[in-house]
């Protein structure tokens, strides 16, 4: 209850986390029964380690399922029966009181335990809890003794409660997050509401706080009376109060003036501080508590926060870190909230369990909203490989539930109710809908009318459709989402989950965002999810690798479905999060020639908060640059001009404009100088025509054609096709090779988890095949008169269709310059194309890379709006990124040039034109190593540097990964011609880059 949580004072907590005594059996037969007895010797047992998995320390093995209960045809069990197989670890903790504790009454705070637990000190019986995320405190006064104490703690796996916690996550047990003692004084406050209100202002605030004593019958409380100071954030007093007790209850209410308001944009705390007294005027206990002025409410169909619409910039968060699992730190909760508010995220649900209180003080601090969620999930129960069949659902409308569940909604409640940042109590996640759950949202609304109240399982039983006071969906298609908000309807909408961000993914974002604008009661959503549960682990040589279900033994699994995060398990960021923190920022800027239209979408923040930084590239170099700032009020859009400079945009060539919009000092979680939005726009300033052809180049070729080959040979650089091989076997620049295997035409990229969802290998696998296999049907040769130029000519046919043709033609210059141009056919009757693209390998020695395209992260079709065109760099091997399981990665979109050069800076460069620029891949693996790789350690040493040039890649997708379709638009229809042109040239080698 609250006042465990609020604690008080150090001195009055003793830590009992450390080492603990530990010994573990497999099931409660074989488990040391009499553990707990004051004499019974514990001295040859091991150590573990609390708080933390009893799995992650080398008993037992952790197991990954997602809905199935996990002894899914092991046991065959139903609720409330308990499985066997039940590991049991029994706990002995030898401690001594500090001399604070020793005066007064002992408690035991247990802030998470899964999934069920005994406890005794010094032999004695002490009690039992269920629910492994909310916290459990028990009274030890009466068993305590002089010197050492015996604490005992027996935690079973599975449980009753264990049918209430069947969540998508890792399957653990243990004492995982912190054991300690406290002691109250006398006259102590048991628990403790303060309520923040504005008036219908949205400006003055009202405290109210709600006191309740401890009933202890010689509590001097009782007579006594509470003072109240409310202070601002500089400690300035702001209102005082002050209240008698009866009955140990006592409510304090002051009129707080003009107050500045909490939200995650302005997260303005006020510390309220409460002295108690006793009868006789002596000081008892003093409590400070922080408190943020907000109103949240559903006024006209639509959810507002101090009067204004809200939008949910979502992410759901599983509390995991990947070596200590679900037992995470306060420097991981740190860096979550950090990173979450530097990529416009302005919200988190608290999937699926209620987390460590210091989240939510974080979340009050940082500034995001939550929704917070109750520990129930019962999946396994009603949903079976994806069909709905609730014959045994659990709770439903079982009355032998409802205490077990209410008691889980009482818990959150009460532990949570005083942090602003909490808007929604959530019931719970996919536990289909019934009686005991709308019991569950009926007291959350009675207790606490302030907040609203969501749960998603409705949708599949409208019956309960009450439970909910707003639509919430998951995974819900922007098609769907538009045909619920056309109805009119009598409740706003939010996904409580989507953009399920599994591996590569994450496409298509853009069409939920672009909602915002259209429909007032659309207000938002919560990406699935926000860290990849994946587990460190060692392979057979020792080397450490994220393992997912199945790689510990474990059975049954759901193998990688547990890694869907926009970071990676090690909280490194992924790619994805360039998109999200794009489509989710709250000031759009539209740059031009002339200035940037700016539209402040915050509902509280003017942007002059932020320096506005305008800069000019052209052709990716810097030209211009200023900086100064702008003021939009929030909700207004208005234009600022910025005047270049004549001769920034004189030159001919490709310009950027970049805006943006920047911290100007730091924050709790950015420094100063962090982009909070930007935007782009292009123009082109064009040559004169004299300027633009391409002079033809100097000099002859000396071509030969031999039998076999054909030879192209210039002023230091050589070319060479093979009519056998029927490709470019050869292209040396002085003394360096650059091809290793020859170009062909790929058609296939290495299947992401989105593309396994939607059985892309079954319903698309030919292009797999027509990749590896294809025949090449004709070279020809033609020379130009003057000798300055020869094209090679390749035509191919593949098994597979045929129709289906792709003429790839190389244009060598005498300048040693390699005009390439790929023309596919299309076909009809062929299942879209993955990828249209022609693909060789050069040594691993060219390990460097420069781009001037759309980055500087990977992006794609359907995930390019974070992209900004511009010049960046990387080492090839940085370019995959380490998704859990090797897919197709590190794709670039707008290519114009990318430079590929070795340890001297010598190499190749491929250029296209801005007009028609090309998607590129530089990887140190094949798309079918990728492919036949389920772990990054099965993929080959590196030997090649693997470039895949294409016309078009089609988008990652991301509404789910288990059968939805990238969108139309961002799909390569088979029967549609493409074609796309790029030129070879040597970076810094015998014949200078002219490129
Ligand atoms: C949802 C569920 C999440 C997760 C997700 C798939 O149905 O609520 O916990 O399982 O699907 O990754």
């Amino acid at each position: 209850m609250a006042e465990a949580e609020r604690g008080g004072p150090m001195a009055m907590r003793q830590s009992l986390n450390g080492r603990w005594k530990f010994s573990c059996a497999a099931d409660p037969a074989s488990r040391a029964e009499r553990f707990y007895e004051a004499d019974y010797d514990c001295g040859a047992w091991d150590d573990i380690d609390v708080p933390g998995h009893i799995q992650l320390q080398g008993r037992g093995r952790p197991q990954y399922v997602n809905t199935m209960y996990p002894w899914d045809g092991l046991e065959d069990v139903r609720p409330p029966a308990i499985p066997r197989r039940n590991p049991v670890g029994s706990y002995v903790k030898q401690f001594r009181l500090t001399e604070e504790l020793r005066s007064g009454p002992v408690y035991i705070s247990f802030q998470g335990v899964e999934s069920a637990f005994y406890v005794w000190l010094n032999g004695r019986f002490v009690g039992y809890a269920e629910d492994s995320f909310t916290p459990s405190a028990f009274e030890l006064t009466p068993y305590l003794r002089d010197g050492d104490n015996k604490l005992a703690v027996e935690v079973y796996q599975r449980s009753t409660g264990g049918w209430l916690e069947d969540q998508d996550f890792w399957r653990f047990s243990g004492i995982f997050r912190e054991v300690y003692l406290y002691t109250v004084p006398e006259a102590h406050v048991r628990d403790l509401q303060v309520r923040a209100e504005l008036g219908d202002d949205y400006a003055h605030g009202r405290l109210t706080v709600d006191l309740e004593l401890l009933g202890r019958a010689d509590s001097p409380g009782e007579g006594g009376r509470a003072e109240l100071t409310l202070k601002d954030a500089d400690g300035n007093v702001v209102a005082e109060a002050e209240s008698r007790f009866a009955n140990g209850r006592a409510t304090l209410a002051a009129d707080a003036g003009r107050v500045e308001t909490w939200s995650a944009e302005t997260p303005y705390l006020y510390r309220v501080c409460l002295s108690i007294y006793d009868a006789s005027g002596e000081l008892r206990e003093a409590i400070v508590q922080r408190a943020g002025f907000r109103r949240f409410e559903l006024r006209g169909g639509v959810m507002r926060l101090n009067g204004k619409r809200i939008v949910f910039k979502g992410v759901n968060r599983h509390e995991f870190n990947a070596r200590r699992g679900r037992s995470v730190t306060e420097e991981d909760m740190l860096w979550d909230v950090k990173t979450i508010k530097r990529h416009n995220m302005n919200a988190v649900r608290t999937s699926h369990y209620p987390n460590q209180t210091r989240w939510y003080e974080l979340c009050d601090e940082y500034g995001l909203y939550v929704i917070d969620e109750m520990n129930l999930e019962t999946h396994g129960s009603w949903q079976k490989m994806g069909a709905v069949e609730p014959s045994w659902n659990i709770p439903g409308d079982k009355p032998e539930w409802r205490g077990a569940v209410l008691d889980r909604a009482r818990s959150m409640l009460e532990r949570d109710k005083n942090h602003p940042s909490i808007l929604i109590w959530s019931c719970g996640n996919e536990s289909y809908a019934g009686q005991v759950i709308l019991d569950a949202s009926n007291y959350f609304r009675e207790r606490d009318p302030g907040r609203l109240v969501h749960y998603e399982g409705v949708f599949h039983n409208r019956a309960y459709d009450a439970t909910s006071d707003m639509e919430s969906r998951m995974y819900a298609k922007p098609a769907d989402i538009i045909a619920y908000l056309e109805t009119d309807p009598a409740k706003p909408y939010i996904s409580c989950e989507y953009m399920h961000a599994m591996g590569n993914s994450v496409g298509g974002m853009h069409k939920y965002t672009e909602l915002e604008d259209r429909y007032p009661k659309y207000q938002g959503g919560f990406i699935w999810d926000y860290i990849d549960q994946a587990l460190i682990a060692r392979d057979r040589y020792g080397r450490e690798y994220f393992a997912y279900g199945g790689d510990f033994g474990d059975r049954p699994t759901d193998y990688s479905f547990c890694g869907n995060g926009i970071v990676f398990a090690d909280r490194r960021e992924t790619p994805k999060l360039q998109e999200v923190k794009f489509l989710y920022q709250n000031v759009r800027l539209a740059p031009s020639r002339e200035g940037v239209r700016i539209a402040n979408r915050n509902l509280f923040a003017n942007t002059d908060r932020w320096a506005l930084s305008v800069k000019l590239y052209r052709d990716g170099i810097e030209t211009f640059r200023w900086t100064g700032e702008a003021s939009v009020a929030p909700g207004e859009e208005a234009f600022v001009p910025v005047r270049l400079t004549d001769e920034a945009a004189a030159a001919p060539g490709e310009y950027a404009v970049h805006a943006a919009l920047m911290l100007k000092a730091d924050e709790a979680w950015a420094e100063a100088g962090h982009e909070v939005a930007f935007g782009e726009g292009r123009f082109e300033v064009a040559a004169k025509a004299d300027d633009a052809a391409l002079a033809p180049a100097a000099g002859t070729l000396r071509v030969v054609e031999g039998d076999v080959n054909i030879g192209v040979h210039g002023d230091g650089f050589s070319v060479l096709f093979s009519k056998q091989a029927g490709s470019l076997v050869s292209l040396r620049y002085g003394a360096r090779e650059l091809i290793e295997a020859p170009p062909m035409p790929l058609f296939w990229r290495a299947t992401t988890d989105n593309d396994k969802g939607t059985s892309l290998g079954f319903d698309a696998g030919l292009w797999y095949a027509a990749s590896l296999a294809r025949r090449c049907t004709g070279v020809s040769l033609e020379a130009s008169a003057s000798g300055g130029e020869a094209t090679a000519v390749f035509d191919y046919a593949f098994a597979i269709s045929a129709e289906l043709r792709v003429r790839v033609a190389y244009t060598v210059r005498a300048d040693g310059q390699v005009r390439v141009r790929m023309d596919y056919s299309g076909a009809a009757g062929l299942p879209d194309v993955p990828i249209v693209a022609l693909s060789f390998k050069t040594s691993a020695d060219y390990g460097h890379t420069e781009w001037y395209a759309l980055g500087p992260e990977e992006n794609y079709a359907d995930r390019a709006f974070g992209a900004r065109l511009g010049l960046f760099s990387r080492d090839v091997r940085e370019l995959p990124s380490p998704y859990l399981v090797p897919q197709e990665s590190g794709n670039r979109t707008g290519v114009r040039r990318l430079r590929l050069t070795d340890g001297c800076g010598q190499g190749l460069q491929l250029a296209a034109s801005p007009a028609a620029p090309v998607e590129c891949a530089v990887s140190p693996y094949t798309a079918f190593e990728l492919e036949h790789a389920a772990h990054p350690y099965e993929l080959p040493d590196v030997h090649y540097t693997v470039v895949t040039v294409a016309g078009r890649q089609m988008g990652v997708g991301g509404d789910d990964s288990w059968g939805a379709p990238v969108h139309a638009e961002y799909r390569i229809p088979a029967d549609r011609p493409l074609s796309f042109a790029f030129t070879l040239s040597p970076v810094d080698g015998a014949v200078a880059a002219r490129g």
